[in-house]
């Protein structure tokens, strides 16, 4: 083929990437295994999401999830795909999903060595509406576990070995981290694959757009309040940052993640625990945001320093480029200090 040739024939795709990194770390191709697997349902899922509509498969289910929020059509497919698709990679032997009450324990059978947490179906208020969706994970290895349960499920973030998420937006990305550094894939629907599009991602150390919801302004409290503000009405001359809130927080991670800045969900009046749980969603992006360069904190401790109590648990989040977050945490001192 000429130079010409707009087909790429040498084209890196994310099974490739992970079987390189793989055959580095003279690891046994069980996680690429995993990967696969998930990539499976991750494209399912895509492919649902762009057909929901034809497919009537918009609209609640007409259950409640554990975590409160009403369940939609969209998620239990979501959930049963990434759970399928898991259990029979043979690569898995502890699940936990946001939409299940207790973690899945793989049969002994199919048993392989990663714990996989993930958020099937993330922003599934944005469903109807056609706004950008996702899927995060967070994976850990839980070498010679002789009878897992519930519990070896409760690790710090620290520990994982891989974290991600899939952007359901006017395309579909999937962001890897395996702990060097941050890629970007994007899926070509046309051989149904995710080539590698951005490698070694590095959020910017400073950015112009804060992103929260701004409508709970009556319950923030005074550090958060003067820090809003102070981006609103700044005193050193500087221009007013931009607000963006998508409310789907896999929307909300990667446009700081591509274009800087800060995004939260506070502890509030309203949420003294914050809403997103640690697991399976502050986690996982933690994990990307530290690989970027970026910071994760719960406004007195990096998010991935957490030692989870419980599965569903919920941590505050506030995340970003390092001067806003940084910036931020000055706010909270200085409060802490004048209390
Ligand atoms: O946890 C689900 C979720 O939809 C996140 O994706 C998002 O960041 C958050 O909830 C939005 O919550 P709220 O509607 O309270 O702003």
């Amino acid at each position: 083929m000429s130079d010409q040739s707009p087909f790429d024939v040498d084209v890196e795709t994310m099974t490739r990437f992970v079987m390189e990194q793989g055959r580095k770390a003279k690891g046994t191709g069980e996680f690429t295994q995993l990967l696969n697997s998930l990539l499976t349902a991750i494209k399912a899922i895509s492919c649902a999401v762009r057909k929901a509509g034809l497919a009537h498969m918009y609209g609640i289910a007409g259950t409640v999830n554990v975590t409160g929020d009403e369940v939609k059509k969209l998620d239990l497919l979501s959930n049963d795909l990434v759970i399928n698709m898991l259990r029979s990679s043979y690569s898995t032997c502890i699940l936990v999903s946001e939409e299940n009450k207790e973690a899945i324990i793989v049969d002994p059978e199919k048993r392989g060595k990663y714990l996989v947490c993930f958020d099937p179906l993330d922003g599934s208020s944005n469903i109807d509406c056609l706004a950008p969706i996702g899927t995060i994970f967070g994976i850990h290895r839980k070498d010679s576990l002789e009878n897992p349960t519930e519990r070896d499920a409760l690790e710090p973030g620290r520990n994982m070995v891989a974290a991600g998420y899939a952007l359901y937006g006017s395309a579909t990305l999937v962001a890897l981290s395996t702990g060097q550094g941050v890629n970007f894939f994007m899926l070509d629907p046309a051989i149904g694959e995710f080539i590698l599009v951005e490698q070694n991602v590095k959020i910017k150390k400073k950015g112009v757009i804060y992103s929260l919801n701004e409508g709970y302004a009556k319950y923030f409290d005074p550090a958060l309040t003067e820090y809003i503000q102070r981006k609103k009405f700044p005193e050193d001359g500087s221009a007013p940052y931009s607000a963006r809130y998508v409310g789907s927080m896999v929307a909300d991670v990667h446009r700081t993640l591509k274009y800087g800045g800060i995004f939260m969900y506070p502890a509030s009046k309203k949420t003294p625990k914050g809403k997103l749980r640690l697991l399976y969603e502050c986690n996982p992006m933690a994990f990307i945001m530290e690989q970027a360069g970026g910071i994760a904190t719960t406004g007195t401790q990096p998010v991935l320093d957490v030692k989870p109590e419980s599965i569903h648990q919920r941590v505050p989040l506030i995340m970003g480029s390092p001067d806003d977050v940084e910036e931020f945490l000055s706010f909270v001192k200085k409060h802490q200090t004048s209390a």
